[in-house]
């Protein structure tokens, strides 16, 4: 089995131009120090208590948060979790309300972002406290991939503790579905264009083809397929400036963002992202893409690949990593920054880590948990994570700052839910993406 160690250097080889950390530690895994309000450092102070501001409310996610509210819970007993989950996949409701307390100078004591250029959004607007102590204290410089911790750090400084990684680019199949329809369970796809021959068959089976929900999918489909189409460094010029939006590879990439959109259930704006991988789990529909938290939905319905469900990356994009973690923070003006203090150290711990990402679907953002201990779904991730070529999630905030996501979520929505004029879309991106 392939070590996380190993895997963390061939990360870091791929962060072209990154500076090596100037501060090293003697690492080591310290998740069972329950030290909590002592110094003066970051978390200092009160650690009576931890409101911990996530979007995992319900279903697959809440068993992730549970999962590590477990371990929490024997870590750091003289802390109460309590839990200011907002439901709404990938933040839809949560990240609106969570800019609401912030300005108003209410924070939870801690909340959930995405690496990259979200968390750079809090970081600018002087949100968060820097806890580059906690990584000293805890032994964390050695364990995450360094090119994790430069997508957290801001001049020097690290402003938050990532809990897991996740891939987006990955489309799961109902294979009983796919079989009905005359569709090889096992055929392989190497293109967008490739993949409708099989989507047209399942529709023609009077079956949903390909199963979506509100726009954050959609925009997470719009991602993947400008990704497939227009290849990792075509889909990074998009958001450095390289890639042209309104240039004719973007346009063919629309078609085709189109095109799949046309195979998608008619009552998708109503529905979040549980109710379109349901509907492959059940077999109302034959594919769905979606982010590997849709593993752990398929984990909580019991389901076992490859009899129950096949999964394989969105055509196109084999050898891409659509990256996006997931991070906790210390907020300027939180209540009880000795309960965040705890919470860091518990999700930063290697029992943590390890029991979140089990249930959770994404693996470790640490690199000393072996691959052995995961599903053959995260087995498959983390060797792809070891070797592809990484690529910053849009829909996930890794890629765009929030302002620049929410202008393309608008636009996307108005394409999907109007008149479908795609000039005017590709124009309405191009618009949206000079925000960055
Ligand atoms: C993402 C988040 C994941 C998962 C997903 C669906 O933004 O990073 O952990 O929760 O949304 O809600």
């Amino acid at each position: 089995m392939r070590s996380r160690r190993g895997l963390a250097a061939t990360v870091a080889g791929l962060a072209a131009g990154s500076l090596l950390l100037a501060a090293c530690s003697s690492g080591g895994d310290s998740g069972d120090d329950t030290t909590s309000t002592g110094g003066t450092g970051a978390g200092a102070g009160d650690a009576s208590q931890v409101e911990v501001f996530t979007w995992w409310a319900s279903g697959s996610e809440k068993l992730g948060l549970d999962a590590l509210v477990k371990v929490f819970d024997t870590q750091h007993p003289e802390t109460k979790f309590v839990n200011g989950a907002v439901a709404g996949g990938a933040g839809s409701a949560a990240k609106d309300l969570l800019q609401s307390r912030l300005q108003a100078n209410d924070p939870p004591d801690t909340f959930q972002a995405h690496a990259g250029a979200e968390l750079t959004d809090y970081i600018n607007a002087g949100q968060l406290e820097d806890v580059s102590s906690l990584y000293d204290e805890f032994g964390l410089r050695d364990v995450f991939p360094k090119d994790l911790i430069d997508r957290l750090t801001v001049d020097g400084k690290i402003y938050s503790v990532p809990s897991n990684i996740h891939r987006a680019n990955v489309v799961w199949a109902n294979p009983a579905v796919l079989t009905a329809a005359g569709v090889d369970p096992n055929a392989k796809y190497s293109s967008i264009a490739d993949w409708t021959k099989a989507l047209d068959k399942v529709k023609a089976s009077g079956k949903t083809a390909l199963s979506i929900a509100t726009t954050w999918t959609q925009v997470q489909l719009l991602e993947t397929t400008l990704l497939a189409d227009l290849g990792a460094d075509g889909y990074t010029g998009l958001w450095n400036g390289k890639t042209d939006w309104k240039g004719d590879d973007v346009t063919n990439a629309l078609k085709d963002f189109q095109k799949l959109m046309s195979y998608t259930n008619t009552d998708r704006d109503g529905l979040d992202w549980p109710d379109a991988t349901q509907q492959v789990i059940e077999g109302q529909a034959g594919f769905n893409v979606m982010g590997d938290w849709a593993e752990a939905a398929f984990q909580e319905a019991k389901k076992t690949a490859p009899a129950d469900y096949i999964y394989f990356p969105v055509p196109g994009t084999d050898g891409v990593f659509d990256f996006l973690a997931d991070s906790f923070t210390l907020p300027v003006g939180a209540k009880h920054p000795g309960g965040t203090k705890n919470w860091l150290n518990t999700l930063s711990s290697k029992d943590g880590q390890l029991a979140f990402n089990k249930a959770k679907g994404s693996i470790p953002a640490r690199n000393d948990i072996d691959a052995s201990e995961f599903g053959a779904y995260q087995q498959t991730a983390i060797a792809s994570f070891a070797k592809d070529t990484i690529v910053s999630s849009l829909a996930h905030g890794a890629a765009a700052p929030i302002a620049v996501l929410n202008a393309i979520s608008d636009a996307t929505s108005k394409f999907t839910t109007g008149a479908s004029d795609l000039a005017a879309f590709q124009s309405d991106l191009a618009t949206a993406a000079a925000g960055q």
